[in-house]
């Protein structure tokens, strides 16, 4: 049995003005893992990411799912939806129902759930993603960050394979953008494959197994966090920064401040706890105790 539940074998899309959006992507995304795809605006993240849940048909190349290819007929396409959810960059492309109720309980009644049944689950959802107090609101009233959130929940309701997800974080406070990792790590956590483009470096760096840097239609590097974000040209390239975490890390063990053998640290948590740990750190240590005693 194959572990890569997607594979993306060099696909090329153009949009019907000429722009060549993806231009020889390849890529395997495992089962069961958690992968972020990064990238300067126009890189080609959210077409990528139309082809992966087949909404759109590349010029040439192929997906597989599960070991088998793509097809663009109904009854693929139909079975495919079910198992790879995708939330959309603008959530107004996704949200067209009257109520947040709704709009979230539409693809449910569209595979055939009661009521009853699709009631229970929205409101499990609603309360996962702590949105029940939205339920009734009509949908054109809600705040950018609220349509994010009622949008994530059309799509996690149905208990996806995979999810996809378009930016998510962009534009959500502090408590929503927690609740929404949150839910991301649910879903991992219960075996979903999570699939997020985003442009929050801290984020990508402390979550993701895999992640891949996008640009030009291109895949300029893939790998775990350390692999990725050590190669600074390609950072630049891609014009991003580093992670804080991870930057602050290389410049302790320039400083000899610790060893480069260990594991970098994967949190502002991680990072400030080997600040105060003494096994770890080499000089500073010893030399605040000397400035205390002072
Ligand atoms: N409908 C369209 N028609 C023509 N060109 C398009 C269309 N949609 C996207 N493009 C072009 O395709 C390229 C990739 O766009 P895409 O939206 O996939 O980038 P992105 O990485 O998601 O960017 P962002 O970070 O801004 O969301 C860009 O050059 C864009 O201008
Ligand atoms: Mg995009």
């Amino acid at each position: 049995m194959t572990p890569n539940i997607l594979e993306v074998q060099n696909l090329h899309f153009h949009y019907p003005d000429g722009s060549k959006a993806l231009q020889g992507i390849n890529m395997l995304i495992n089962e069961n893992s958690k992968v972020a795809l990064l990238g300067p605006n126009g890189a080609g993240k959210s077409t990528l990411f139309l082809h992966l849940n087949a909404l759109l048909k590349p010029c040439a190349g192929k997906i597989r799912y599960k070991g088998a290819d793509f097809e663009y007929h109904k009854a693929f396409l139909k079975s495919l939806k079910k198992r790879v959810g995708i939330v959309f960059q603008n959530p107004d492309h996704q949200i067209f129902s009257a109520s947040v109720k709704q709009d979230i309980s539409f693809g449910l009644f569209n595979l055939g759930y009661s009521a009853t049944e699709a009631g229970a689950r929205v409101e499990e959802v609603g309360e996962k993603l702590n949105i029940c107090e939205l339920f009734d609101k009509p949908t054109h009233f809600l705040s950018v960050g609220q349509k994010k959130m009622v949008a994530l929940a059309g799509v996690v309701v149905m208990q996806p394979e995979i999810l996809i997800c378009d930016e998510p974080n962009a534009g959500l406070d502090p408590g929503n953008y927690k609740i929404l990792m949150n839910s991301l790590d649910t879903l991992y956590r219960e075996g979903c494959t999570v699939i997020i483009s985003t442009h929050d470096v801290d984020f990508a760096y402390s979550w993701a197994d895999t992640i891949f840097i996008l640009d030009q239609g291109r895949i300029l590097k893939q790998g775990t966090f350390d692999q990725v974000f050590k190669d600074r040209r390609i950072l630049e390239q891609a014009k991003l920064k580093p992670p804080w975490v991870f930057e602050t890390w290389e410049k302790m063990i320039d400083n000899g401040m610790v060893s480069n053998i260990l594991p970098a640290p994967r949190s502002q948590e991680q990072l400030y706890n080997m600040m105060s740990d003494r096994r770890i750190m080499k000089r500073t240590t010893p030399k605040i105790i000397e400035y205390q005693n002072v």
